[in-house]
């Protein structure tokens, strides 16, 4: 056989807990994927032991020189971080955010899909279409790292601390654009912007000021804005009014959350963290933690693992590729292989093989 046109080099870090299962499964898919591709492109992938076990060992989350051994990468697919032995804000920092914040990947995309054969908690589900996505500011906001703890200086019980979010002009810019223009290739041209700015008057004024002015730019597209409250309330009760939804870092990740509660699980969330202009390689991650309570168990839910693999595939412009992933997916929750979590009896391993099965379709 012949050396396949276009070869991706890809990291893998799986991290910790269901991260290692997810991302083992994705990556039997994604090869097998490449396998039918008639030659048109192949896999070449590295996979790295960072993580909370190598912080273990090492003291550090990620090798000192881990960055620059990324960057050579075209993408990085990426389980999840997070043990009980370490404390949470270090896993984060020092692996997922190291690598999201110094690669500038400020663009979070998370769809919220409605799977066949996936029962969700929301009854409209069943005869409503609905199909939207999350845009999370990926790069400030709330989780700018700003601020500090005051340990001593009041004495016992009077510790202090302050967490202060960013935004920027720019910051706030260029996340809208990407949301707008997202919204152009829908089916729906509608962007809903969150905030709540009627009780942070600094920098969620700034977000719906340059909202409100980009927005001049696309009379072809439809807007609101609404506070994060009122837009919890929408997931809920008004799914069916969504297409682009862009919200900073924090509001995003906990409408995301609800997004993939409504579709059914947290295992079925897949999530894009895009440095739009390539300077840097993007990363593919599902939106699920390492989930401790099943790790190890192979029931893990591997379908917001394989889904992250098709946004990775849009990404290299394999779109046709992305596209028969996506139906593969979805043919096999119709035909009832389905988790734990999704009210099924299948493994890990029984849904990659009926995914597999399902891409000769
Ligand atoms: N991107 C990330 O790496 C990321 C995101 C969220 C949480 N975390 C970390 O993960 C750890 C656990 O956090 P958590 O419990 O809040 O969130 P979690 O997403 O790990 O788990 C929440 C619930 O969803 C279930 N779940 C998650 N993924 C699943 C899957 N693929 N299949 C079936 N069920 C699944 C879990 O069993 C659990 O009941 C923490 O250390 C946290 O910091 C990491």
């Amino acid at each position: 056989m012949s050396a396949p046109k276009r070869t991706y080099k890809i990291a893998a870090i799986p991290a910790d807990g269901v991260g290692k299962e997810v991302v083992a499964a994705g990556r039997r898919v994604l090869d097998a994927l490449a396998e039918h591709s008639n030659g048109k492109f192949a896999f070449a992938w590295d996979e790295f032991d960072w993580g909370s076990e190598y912080y273990a060992r090492t003291g550090r989350m990620m090798a000192e020189d881990g960055l620059e051994t990324l960057k050579n990468y075209d993408a990085i697919y990426f389980g999840a971080v997070g043990w009980p032995t370490v404390p949470d804000h270090i896993t984060l920092w020092g692996l997922r955010l190291n690598i999201t914040q110094n690669f500038d990947q400020w663009a979070n995309v998370r769809p919220v899909h409605f799977h066949p054969g996936v029962v969700s908690p929301l009854r409209k589900a069943d005869d409503t279409h609905l199909d939207w996505v999350v845009v999370r500011e990926n790069s400030e906001g709330e989780y700018a790292g700003l601020g500090g703890r005051n340990l001593s200086a009041r004495g016992p019980g009077n510790e202090v601390a302050l967490q202060t979010a960013l935004f920027t002009e720019k910051g706030c810019e260029r996340i809208i654009r990407f949301a707008f223009d997202l919204a152009r290739t829908r089916r729906v041209k509608k962007v809903s912007s969150v905030t709540k700015s009627n009780a942070q008057q600094y920098g969620m004024v700034l977000w719906d000021e340059t909202f409100a002015r980009v927005a001049q730019d696309y009379p072809d597209v439809t807007t609101e804005s609404v506070l994060v409250d009122a837009m919890s309330a929408k997931f809920v009760l008004k799914p069916e009014d969504l297409s682009v939804v862009v919200a900073s870092n924090l509001n995003a990740d906990i409408l995301s959350d609800l997004g993939s509660a409504l579709a059914g699980s947290l295992g079925l969330a897949a999530s894009a963290n895009y440095n739009p202009e390539r300077r840097f390689p993007s990363m593919f991650e599902p939106v699920h933690g390492s989930a401790p309570d099943i790790a190890g168990q192979g029931v893990a839910n591997p379908i917001g693992t394989i889904l992250s693999g098709a946004l990775m595939l849009e990404h290299f412009g394999l779109t046709d590729e992305a596209a028969r992933l996506q139906k593969a997916v979805d043919a096999t929750t119709a035909s009832g292989v389905l988790t734990r979590d999704i009210g099924g009896t299948a493994t890990t391993d029984e849904v990659v093989a009926a995914v597999v099965a399902n891409l000769q379709l």
